[in-house]
């Protein structure tokens, strides 16, 4: 491998987005290294393989955002191998009352809370301390356009005829988390933002979207990649910012 400058964290991300947002970041900025984040190490190993063989500075890395245990294995192999980590793209997640017409139920809360909020909540925490190592720490949160208020408070609002309560609430929850870090960090010049991919053909969709993976990596990537001129505490889709 050559030295890599910036390396990279993207959980979830041996299919979908993630593996959209690794692809893309990898190929178009010389010089990152990406730890391809994966629950389930096989599942790590392809995606990453699949990479690696169209020549893209890429490795797999065992994470499950909702074991404290994998996380902390995680944040060790990146403590031995690197010393730091440059960026963290928070981007596993689960939407489990999408397009399903069913009561919603503690359990389905508790599933949804404890992926897409406790665990980058988790994952956030153990790295800090590998991202203090780094010259130019960057947090990308993957949020959604479905966490806005203000869309869902407006009746006209975008994408109001979908409920999915428990999957809006973790992302607006998301949305506060980050905020909390990007205050935290501002005065080290950290830049933590929070990127709406778009409707996107996935698994989690059941493959219907309206933009292609790589437009939906697109806004991550520039986030990922800000200058120490860039923002932070921002809530962003491609085509520019959104309303809380
Ligand atoms: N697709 C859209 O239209 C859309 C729109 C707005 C926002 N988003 C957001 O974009 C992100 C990626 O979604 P996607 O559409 O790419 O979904 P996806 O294809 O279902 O991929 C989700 C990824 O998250 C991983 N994951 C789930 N639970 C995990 C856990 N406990 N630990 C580690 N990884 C875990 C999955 O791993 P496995 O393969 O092991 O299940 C998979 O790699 C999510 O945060 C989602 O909310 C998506």
């Amino acid at each position: 491998m050559s030295s890599p400058t910036t390396i990279v964290l993207i959980t979830g991300a041996n299919k979908g987005i993630g593996f959209a947002i690794a692809g893309l970041l990898a190929k178009e900025h010389d010089g990152y290294h990406i730890l391809l984040g994966s629950r389930n190490s096989e599942r790590g190993r392809k995606a990453a393989e699949s990479l690696q063989r169209e020549g893209l500075s890429v490795e797999a890395l065992t994470i499950d955002v909702t074991a404290d245990e994998s996380i902390a294995a995680a944040v060790r192999t990146v403590e031995l191998k690197f010393g730091r980590l440059d960026v963290l793209i928070n981007n596993a997640g689960v939407a489990l009352d999408i397009g399903k017409d069913i009561v919603t139920t503690r359990a389905m809360f508790e599933e949804t809370f404890a992926t897409n909020l406790f665990g980058p909540a988790a994952v956030t925490e153990a790295f800090i301390p590998l991202l203090e190592q780094s010259t130019a720490a960057r947090i990308v949160f993957v949020t959604s356009d479905l966490a806005s208020l203000t869309m869902r408070a407006d009746p006209q609002g975008r994408d109001n005829h979908v409920a999915a309560p428990a999957y809006r609430s973790s992302k607006s929850a998301l949305n506060m988390l980050a905020l909390g870090y990007a205050h935290r960090f501002r005065d080290r010049g950290w830049k933590v933002n929070m990127d709406n991919p778009g409707f996107t053909p996935t698994d989690m969709t059941g493959g219907r979207g309206t933009r292609t993976l790589e437009d939906s990596a697109r806004n991550a990537v520039r986030l990922a990649t800000l200058g120490q001129d860039g923002p932070t505490g921002t809530y962003s889709e491609r085509e520019g910012p959104l309303p809380w």
